[in-house]
This record gives structure tokens, C-alpha cells and sequence, in this order.
């Protein structure tokens, strides 16, 4: 993998309190934050907070308190989610901070010096529910609530001169916009002349947000405030070293549903700025329930965050990642997460521990023991071992997190059915050095499952590698070290009994 990896998640609104929505993209981003860690890259992990707009204003006026209260009282809830959820995130930007307000203005500045804003009086439609003008096709569209005639000055910025830029650079970087399927929706979005956006919005009608620095009869319109955090986090116009050790993201994820903004109108900005483009922007699909949005306010959805408290976080971030394909829609429903849990980790990974625990316990007083010779049978599991980081790490690279954690789960399962076939219980009876050898397999395949799935379960695979004093291992196999005393354990994942 490459050296450096700054990975970035959207930035959530504080109109509502976080959801599922929320929650799956920050674990996506901690899970590839943590694989490209452990195989030695540096990694730079951003998430935060959108405080501006129409949308927190009106939550914050609902409430009776002042948008900056309120915005301070919904950090907490996410940040608490976070700690909840074990996100390691290495900077939590919130829009409202000042180091973020300076780099928008900066920015503002540079992209109207530079001729590319202008003040025009529009004449249009605009969906208040939305914040943004739409056209009148939109607007017969009959999809679109709060809809109002607006006739107002406002600045603009040249969105459509870097059309044919983007259409080339789209061309020239098939991996800039991912899956491939999102890439040619936005190839044909782009096949119809791009306007230009509009990135002002006057006080008189909403005043939460960043002061244009050439009209401070406005304020920056969200998107355009928000798009730019991703440069002020490493430091743009602050701390040019840093900056450029960061600068270009190796991905920003989001979900499908905010694609347009983040492949066109942050993708033009950067040009208009004459910056370096982010390497990828990767959507995923929606975690839907039926056919229906799991974020929606459905009331009575059984949310996958409720589960955290009851199956703990281990379990429903497994569930999250190993479920969906990323790039497509994924179905939630308890019955999927409970034949997950207990297929994958109540009995084949949670049952390799306690097979592997009860035999050195019982025949090594509990003392991992040495393999000093292998035989066929040891050499199917070591080369599926042996081989295994790499393959894991290139689908990580590739973003096939689901078929990572499946190669994982195949050499667990391999090594079941090896210790069926060795009965190292009846070999013990006979010759010990061979059961030796074969429980020093089993546990090494145990070890290194459990480094390669510490991404995804951070809790429950350190506890392996508490149990087998292995921590601080690597990805190699054989890194186990003979000797050590099992630590005494419950079952890492009791099996969940439904009815
Ligand atoms: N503030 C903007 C993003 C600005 S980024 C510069 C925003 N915020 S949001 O709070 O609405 O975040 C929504 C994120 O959650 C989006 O990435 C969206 O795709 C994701 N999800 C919302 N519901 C979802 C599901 N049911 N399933 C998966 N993700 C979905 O948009």
C-alpha cells in the first residue's frame, strides 16, 4: 500500500441526531483507516460537522436556543457515537470553528480575485427544504416541498467554465469517480450544459453561515462552505507543509445521494483554485429497510445502532461491513444480523478460540505448544495463511471490503474442518508432539485472523491476542510464539438464541 492515506467521511448535519446513515460511513472510513495502518501507511482520518444553513437554523429556532447551542449540544451526541462505535479519527472538523471560517474566506477571496464569482440577479424557483434553486423542470416535477419564487441578487460562481475540464479529467482518471456505475451517471449529467451555482445567500433571508469577505450583505451558501473541509483539516493557507504531505485525499466517501455536489461542485472549485483533485471520491449505496431509506424517521425501524448496547459494537460493525457491497444498496433486518452473528462469529470464529483454549488447556496445562515439524496437512492451512495479508490488503486497496473479511473467514473455516479431520483429542492420546504441532496450527491461524480482522472488531480481536499473548504481532505467518500461557476466557460470542 502507499505510504501516506487521508481518507475523509461527509460532514454531518446537526439538524437531527445521528443515524444509521451517519454511523456507516464513519465505520466504512475507520475500518480502511485501520487496515492501511497496520500494513505501515500513514494515515490522516477526517470527520466532523456541517453547523451552517438553512437546516440547522430552523432545528436550533425549533428549539428555542441559538444555533451555536445548539450546534455545541449535537457535537456531543456524534462524538459520543464515535467513542461508542470505537472511530479512531485522527481530526473532527466542525464548519463553525475558526480555522475553517478563515480558509472559506480565503478561498472566497482568491476563487473572485481570480474573476470567477460574479453578482447576478436571479429569478428562480427555490425549494427551501432542499436550500438550493431548482429548475423548472424540477419544479414540475411536483417532487420538491416548500417551493417559492425568489427574485434576489446574488454571487455566482462559474461552475460551467470548468465543465470541459472536469469532462477531461473524468476521461483521463477512470478511477475518479467510483464505482464505475456512479462515474458514468455523473459522465452523463455532465453531457448537459453545467450552470453556474450559486453560492450566496442574503442575511435578510438566512444568516447561519460564513460572511461573503467581499459583501457582508451575505453569507457563503453551505455547500460551498462545507465541500472546503476537506482542505482546511490538513491545513490549506495555514501550514503548507502539512498541507502538501495530505493534499491530494487518497479517497472521500460518501453516499450516493450526495454525489453531484461532491463530483461537480467540489471537483470545479478545485479547478477554478488551480488545486490537485482528490485521487477518488467512492459512493456507497443506502442501508435500506424494504425499499425504504433507513434514515427516513420511520419510527418503527429497529435501528442497527440499538443493537451496539445489546450484541456490542464488535458484532454490528462486522454485520455493517461484511453485508454490504459497497457501492450497492443493503438490506437490514435483525433475522440477516443474527444469522451472521451466529454463523461467522459465534461459530466459526468465536468456536475456533474455544476449541483451541480447551485443547492446550487440557493437554498443555494451558501452554501454547511448538510445531516442530509439518506435515500435508498443516502445509494447506500455512499456505492459505501464508498468503492471506496480501490477498486481504489488494481487495482493501480495491475497496472489496466484504470479500477482505470473507478470505479471512475462509481460513477460519479451514482451520475447523482441519482440527475435525486431526482430532488432535484422539492424537494427544498417542503422540503428543504431533497434537503439539497441530494445535500450534490451529492457534497461529487463530492469531493471525484475529490481526487481520482487528479493523473491523477492535474489541474482540485484541482480546485474542490478549488470550494468546500475542500482541504487537504482524500480518506473517508464524509470528505466534510458543510457550506463552493462555490467559482464562469466556466465549468471545455466545450464540444468540432468537425465539
Ligand atoms: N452535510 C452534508 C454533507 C457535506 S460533505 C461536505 C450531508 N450531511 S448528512 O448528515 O445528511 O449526511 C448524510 C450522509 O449519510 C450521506 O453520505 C448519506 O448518503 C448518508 N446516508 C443517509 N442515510 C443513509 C442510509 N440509509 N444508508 C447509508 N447512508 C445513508 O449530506
Amino acid at each position: 500500500m502507499s505510504n501516506k492515506f487521508y481518507i475523509t467521511t461527509p460532514i454531518y448535519y446537526v439538524n437531527d441526531k445521528p443515524h444509521i446513515g451517519h454511523a456507516y460511513t464513519t465505520i466504512l472510513a475507520d475500518v480502511l483507516s485501520r487496515f492501511h495502518r497496520n500494513s505501515g501507511s500513514e494515515v490522516f482520518f477526517l470527520t466532523g460537522l456541517d453547523e451552517h444553513g438553512q437546516k440547522v437554523q430552523q432545528a436550533a429556532e425549533s428549539r428555542n436556543v441559538s444555533p451555536q447551542e445548539h450546534c455545541d449540544e449535537f457535537a456531543l451526541r456524534f462524538l459520543q457515537l464515535w467513542e461508542k462505535l470505537e472511530i479512531k479519527y485522527d481530526d473532527f472538523i466542525r464548519t463553525t470553528q475558526d480555522r475553517h471560517i478563515k480558509v472559506v474566506q480565503a478561498v472566497l477571496q482568491k476563487v473572485y480575485d481570480d474573476g470567477d464569482i460574479y453578482q447576478s440577479e436571479y429569478e428562480g424557483w427555490y425549494s427551501v427544504a432542499e436550500e438550493r434553486f431548482i429548475t423548472e423542470t424540477e419544479m414540475k416535477s411536483g417532487e420538491f416541498r416548500d417551493v417559492k419564487s425568489i427574485k434576489e441578487k446574488n454571487w455566482f460562481f462559474k461552475m460551467s467554465k470548468y465543465q470541459k475540464p472536469l469532462i477531461e479529467h473524468i476521461e483521463a482518471n477512470p478511477d475518479y469517480i467510483q464505482p464505475k456505475h456512479r462515474r458514468n451517471e455523473i459522465m452523463g449529467f455532465l453531457k448537459q450544459p453545467l450552470g453556474d451555482l450559486c453560492i450566496s445567500r442574503p442575511k435578510s433571508r438566512m444568516n447561519w453561515g460564513i460572511d461573503l469577505p467581499f459583501d457582508k450583505a451575505y453569507v457563503t451558501y453551505v455547500w460551498w462552505d462545507a465541500l472546503i473541509n476537506y482542505i482546511t483539516a490538513p491545513g490549506y493557507n495555514v501550514d503548507e507543509e502539512n498541507f502538501s504531505k495530505w493534499w491530494p485525499a487518497e479517497y472521500h466517501l460518501i453516499g450516493k445521494d450526495i454525489l453531484t455536489t461532491h463530483a461537480v461542485y467540489w471537483s470545479t472549485m478545485l479547478l477554478s483554485m488551480g488545486m490537485p483533485l482528490p485521487k477518488a471520491i467512492f459512493a456507497h449505496g443506502w442501508w435500506l429497510t424494504g425499499d425504504t431509506k433507513m434514515s427516513k424517521s420511520l419510527g418503527n425501524i429497529v435501528n442497527p445502532l440499538d443493537l451496539v448496547g445489546e450484541y456490542g459494537v464488535d458484532s454490528v460493525r462486522y454485520y455493517l461491513m461484511r453485508e454490504m457491497v459497497l457501492g450497492q444498496d443493503a438490506n437490514y433486518n435483525f433475522e440477516s444480523f443474527v444469522k451472521r452473528y451466529n454463523s461467522d462469529l459465534a461459530n466459526d470464529f468465536g468456536n475456533l478460540l474455544n476449541r483451541v483454549s480447551g485443547l492446550i488447556n487440557k493437554y498443555f496445562d494451558g501452554y501454547i505448544p511448538a510445531a516442530h515439524e509439518v506435515t500435508d496437512a498443516e502445509k494447506v492451512v500455512q499456505d492459505i495463511g501464508t498468503g492471506l495479508a496480501d490477498k486481504v490488503n489488494g481487495l482493501i486497496e480495491r475497496m472489496r471490503v466484504h470479500e477482505a473479511i470473507e478470505e479471512v473467514m475462509i481460513l477460519i473455516r479451514q482451520v475447523n474442518k482441519y482440527l475435525e479431520q486431526q482430532a488432535p483429542w484422539k492424537v494427544a492420546k498417542t503422540d503428543l508432539p504431533a497434537a503439539g504441532r497441530i494445535l500450534y496450527t490451529a492457534t497461529e491461524a487463530l492469531r493471525l485472523s484475529a490481526v487481520l480482522l482487528s479493523p473491523v472488531m477492535p474489541g474482540k480481536t485484541n482480546k485474542v491476542l490478549d488470550i494468546l499473548g500475542a500482541h504487537g504481532t504482524g500480518e506473517k505467518w508464524g509470528e505466534l510464539a510458543p510457550e506463552n500461557k493462555l490467559k482464562a476466557h469466556e466465549a468471545l460470542f455466545p450464540r444468540l438464541e432468537t425465539e
